[in-house]
């Protein structure tokens, strides 16, 4: 392959991640390698907008011609009234990570990161999902792209445990509403409530435990999990949260953030250039792997 990159010109397109902060993303390092290996003609740029720029920034990315943007945290459900059109997956997520912009200016929003969580989860579960019960922790912004993937993986039971339970009330009743096939049931976080011993999948997509202390809240005792329980923590990456370390330690398989983030950019790269990512060359360069 082609490993050194296109020359800059005039002819050269630009795409990018918008985020506040966004110095962490890793985006551009899958991008860009990526692009150079297939010789596309573009670069990946992370650009710090800030909420109060945000209108500004989407304008100003539409009128120079930007192909198409990522967008994190605390962007994606601000976007969703700057834009023309939404995906149906946007718009059931309620939030946008990927938008494109046609020639003509128009923006497109898109949320790429149900596929990849379940893209990154068909890559690790080895049961049957439809029979497995799932705990989700959390029912933030990331929870509803993540309740999406999981019923698009064909898991059927699922349960939302959240420390605000009026939060995963209203995720679980909207979600059952959309899903008829699945059934979602609201739960506060405390140990006997949570249904551990017969969950096939555990998935944090809270912020539980991301700062401070690294000692599990009781209500988690990954001694009730099976042996053959997944636990993912999309909230985990260089530094492993400390679910993921308890569940490693338990020697529980643990699957990270990076998967989901690999395939949700797997999408997007496909959204905007039309090529296939070459998944296994990321994984390469992002894990140092020869
Ligand atoms: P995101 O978009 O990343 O999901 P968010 O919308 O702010 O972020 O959601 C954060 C989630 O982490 C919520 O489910 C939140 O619980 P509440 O709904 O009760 O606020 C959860 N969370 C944050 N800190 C937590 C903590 N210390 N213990 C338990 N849950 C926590």
């Amino acid at each position: 392959m082609n490993a050194s990159p296109p020359p800059l010109t005039a002819k050269t397109r630009l795409l990018g991640v918008i985020g506040d902060p966004v110095a962490q993303s890793l985006s551009p390092e899958i991008h860009n390698p990526v692009l150079r290996a297939l010789g596309l003609d573009y670069r990946y740029l992370a650009f710090h907008v800030v909420p109060s720029e945000l209108e500004a920034a989407v304008k100003g990315m539409a009128a120079l011609g930007v192909v198409g943007f990522n967008a994190t945290v605390p962007h994606k459900e601000a976007l969703i009234p700057l834009m023309d059109r939404l995906s149906p997956q946007a718009e059931a997520i309620g939030a946008i990570n990927t938008v494109s912009i046609g020639d003509d200016g128009a923006l497109t929003g898109d949320n790429t990161d149900a596929y990849g969580f379940a893209t990154a989860i068909e890559e690790a579960f080895t049961g049957n999902p439809a029979t497995a019960p799932v705990v989700a922790l959390g029912a933030g912004g990331a929870a509803r792209a993540v309740l999406t993937g999981l019923v698009q993986c064909g898991f059927r039971t699922i349960h939302i445990a959240n420390r605000t339970l009026e939060k995963a009330e209203r995720l679980a009743e909207e979600w059952g509403k959309a899903n008829p096939d699945a059934t979602f049931t609201a739960l506060p976080l405390e140990a006997e409530k949570l249904p551990l011993e017969e969950a096939g999948l555990l998935v944090n997509t809270s912020s539980l435990g991301l700062k401070g202390g690294g000692e599990l809240p009781v209500f988690l005792d990954l001694a009730r999990l099976g042996p053959d329980a997944l636990v993912a923590d999309i909230a985990s990456f260089a530094k492993p949260t400390p679910l993921a370390l308890a569940a490693k330690a338990r020697g529980l398989t643990v699957q990270d953030g990076l998967p989901m983030l690999i395939h949700q950019a797997a999408r997007a790269f496909n959204i905007w250039t039309g090529a296939t990512m070459p998944v296994a060359l990321v994984k390469r360069n992002l894990l140092g792997e020869s």
